[in-house]
């Protein structure tokens, strides 16, 4: 049996939150039952926040619902608070995942408030769940603008490593570290993901990286090398934080799931599945740009999933 990596498909909320023309819900769930069908293991499939903030997600109630029947995959949302949580419980979302940013900054201008308040939020969300009983809720969260941000530059290593090490008093279930913005480097990643891991011990650690730079790729293989499992990628490389200047696209899905695979991971992904959809979200959204290398090139000739190959 070969190690397996998991990839979280943040298309549908992260992919999305930039882009101007409305998905139709029918297509939001279509692309959520086909990503499924691919094998990708957990779906963050919209974002439960004001509609006025981001009118894309006006539609989060009914896209949680429809793509909650699909089944056969982890279905997340985001949130960027208690109230948004209370929506994800009451819907019966598996995993919520939380954000709050390391940079001040950037925490007052995406969830308006410091992260010292999100921080108390957080919190607040772990007693909801328990007051409600819903112990089998998982409650990611997220460190955004752990690896630099647009408006502070550098960011304090040490206080991303406090602030998880808060999140996880308060209960994460698991912890996602976001290089927001594109600014984190191959050393940088190894360093900072290696003392993350260290510090989480049994609670998983996942990694979103944006590939602003072109740096996405290298920085999930120096993740990889610091023990992370768990990744966060954008069909089509879509994506970016609307309140994060200069933000662009995520990693792209396929190529992630490639990288992966060829690493000798199973990731339990069907990549021409993957790549058929990715040319069909295309032609719904004719005015993004796409990115990724293997939707173009094609996989190579030889090319088997982990998951085919003897261990
Ligand atoms: N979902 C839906 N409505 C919400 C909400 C949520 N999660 N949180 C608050 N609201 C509503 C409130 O009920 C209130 O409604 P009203 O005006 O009808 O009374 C209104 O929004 C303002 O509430 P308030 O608590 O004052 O929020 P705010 O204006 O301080 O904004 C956030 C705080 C967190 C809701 C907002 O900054 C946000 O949504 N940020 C996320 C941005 C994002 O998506 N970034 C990209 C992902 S990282
Ligand atoms: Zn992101």
């Amino acid at each position: 049996m070969r190690e397996k990596a998991y990839l979280r498909e943040v298309g549908l909320r992260d992919g999305l939150q930039m882009v101007k023309c409305i998905l139709s819900s029918d297509r939001k769930v279509e692309w959520c039952r086909e990503e499924a069908a691919a094998g990708v293991g957990e779906i963050e499939v919209t974002s439960f926040v004001p509609p006025k903030i981001v009118p894309q997600f006006a539609d989060a109630v009914e896209v949680a619902e429809r793509t909650g029947k699909i089944g056969g995959f982890r279905l997340s949302a985001l949130v960027p608070n208690l109230k948004g949580a209370e929506r994800g419980f009451e819907l019966g979302v598996h995993k919520l995942n939380y954000v709050l940013s390391a940079s001040e900054t950037h925490n007052l201008a995406n969830v308006r408030r410091s992260t010292e308040d999100s921080i108390e939020d957080f919190r607040r969300i772990v007693q909801a769940r328990a007051h409600r009983g819903l112990g089998s809720v998982a409650l990611g969260a997220g460190v955004a603008t752990a690896f630099g941000c647009t408006m502070e530059g550098a960011v304090d290593e040490g206080r991303v490593v406090e602030i998880i090490d808060r999140l996880l008093d308060a209960g994460a279930d698991e912890i996602i570290v976001a290089d927001t913005v594109g600014y984190g480097n191959p050393a940088q990643v190894r360093r900072l993901m290696g003392r993350v891991v260290e510090r989480c011990g049994d609670v998983p650690v996942a990694a979103h990286f944006h590939d602003t730079r072109g740096l996405g790729l290298a920085n999930v293989t120096a993740a990889v090398e610091a023990g992370v499992r768990r990744f966060d990628a954008s069909l089509g490389g879509l994506g970016g934080c609307p309140f994060a200047p200069g933000a662009t696209g995520n990693i792209d899905s396929e190529d992630c799931a490639f990288l992966l695979e060829s690493m000798g991971f199973d990731t339990g992904i069907d990549i021409d599945a993957l790549i058929a959809l990715r040319q069909k979200v295309e032609t719904w959204l004719p005015d993004e740009k796409f990115y990724g290398m293997v939707a173009k090139a094609g996989l190579p000739k030889h090319y088997r999933p982990a998951s085919a190959l003897a261990a």
